[in-house]
């Protein structure tokens, strides 16, 4: 059952409330519907990609209601200073260095070195952020390869029955993504959204890098960002000398994606039990087979990534 939330007192808590314990809420915001998750909890954060039906680990966009808040996230610099006091609150988000100790879970960067963050305009995005105190994931709230939803009824037309809530705050009033901004280098624009190029290269004073196309959707594509330093075996059924191995379901393995045979909890883990197994030096990493249903499509194009020839 996915409860509907109006903008009183009391459901604005309960939408704080089930963020806090690992549920999806639906919010509007002023580009369109978030679909948040506690960025620290992996499992909610699994459980997005599960009700998008995400086929594979694009990473996410934090949201925090400062940019005191962003800074505890992202390596902070003269430039992400200047976006941020012209352009936030509102609908840009800046790619920054991920910050050692930010906490996140992998599944929000894809494992990557950056971390996209924004701080949303909508009065309604503020105060739940604001009442929930951390950072919460959001791809936009509709089914994947289906369009933003920009009302709370778009959201229950896709995603009925498979978030804990969504919170009506009426239509959104931008209706188009952020602009994203890359500041790990050149700043470059990543995509185009609710903030337009020249008002972004007025503030830079400068012209824009853009982004060579590919770029812009597929961060999460690049083999080389999944890629452990040690060989890796998909579909392993027995285990060599010298492997370390990651499990699936009830078996004697180094790690065990889940004993249980659940793909969420699985996807949660996914990222962080690859370092982990790279770290432990051995010969290669064996990966039992895991079921391509669900989350198992991603888990599975994420190891076949880690797994190509480089
Ligand atoms: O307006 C918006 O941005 C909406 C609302 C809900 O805030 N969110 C949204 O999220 O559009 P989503 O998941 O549909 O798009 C996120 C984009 C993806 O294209 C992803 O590749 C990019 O952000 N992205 C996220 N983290 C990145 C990173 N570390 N480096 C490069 N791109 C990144
Ligand atoms: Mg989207």
């Amino acid at each position: 059952m996915t409860e509907r939330l109006t903008p009183t007192s009391a459901h604005m808590q309960r939408a704080a409330d089930l963020l806090a314990n690992g549920a999806l809420v639906a919010f509007p915001t002023e580009t369109v519907y978030g679909l948040g998750a506690d960025a620290r909890n992996g499992r909610a954060v699994a459980e997005i990609y599960a009700a998008k039906g995400r086929p594979s680990f694009n990473p996410l966009i934090v949201h925090v209601p400062s940019s005191e808040a962003a800074q505890s996230y992202g390596v902070w610099s003269e430039t992400a200073q200047r976006f941020a006091d012209a352009f936030w609150p509102g609908p840009l988000s800046m790619v920054l260095p991920l910050r050692r100790d930010a906490g996140l879970s992998e599944l929000v960067t894809a494992g990557l070195e950056s971390v996209a963050i924004r701080v949303p305009a909508g009065d309604l995005a503020q105060e739940l952020l604001q009442r929930f105190n951390g950072p919460v994931a959001a791809p936009s709230a509709n089914p994947s390869g289906r369009i933003s939803p920009t009302t709370a009824a778009h959201v229950l037309a896709g995603l009925d029955g498979k978030i804990g809530a969504v919170l009506d705050g009426g239509a959104c009033s931008v209706g188009l993504e952020s602009s994203i901004i890359g500041l790990t280098g050149e700043p470059t624009l990543l995509r185009a959204g609710g903030v337009p190029r020249e008002a972004i290269e007025e503030v830079l004073g400068a012209s824009l890098r853009m982004a060579v196309e590919g770029e812009i959707t597929a961060p999460g594509q690049i083999a080389s960002h999944y890629a452990p330093n040690a060989r890796v075996r998909l579909n392993a059924i027995a285990w060599e000398v010298g492997e370390k191995t990651l499990g699936f379901g009830p078996m004697a393995c180094d790690l065990n994606l889940s004993e249980t045979g659940d793909l969420v909890e699985a996807a949660a883990n996914l990222f962080g039990h690859l370092h982990r197994l790279d770290a432990m030096d051995g010969i290669g990493i064996a990966v039992a087979p895991i079921p391509r249903l669900g989350l198992g499509a991603a888990i599975n194009d994420r190891l076949q990534r880690a797994a190509a020839p480089r």
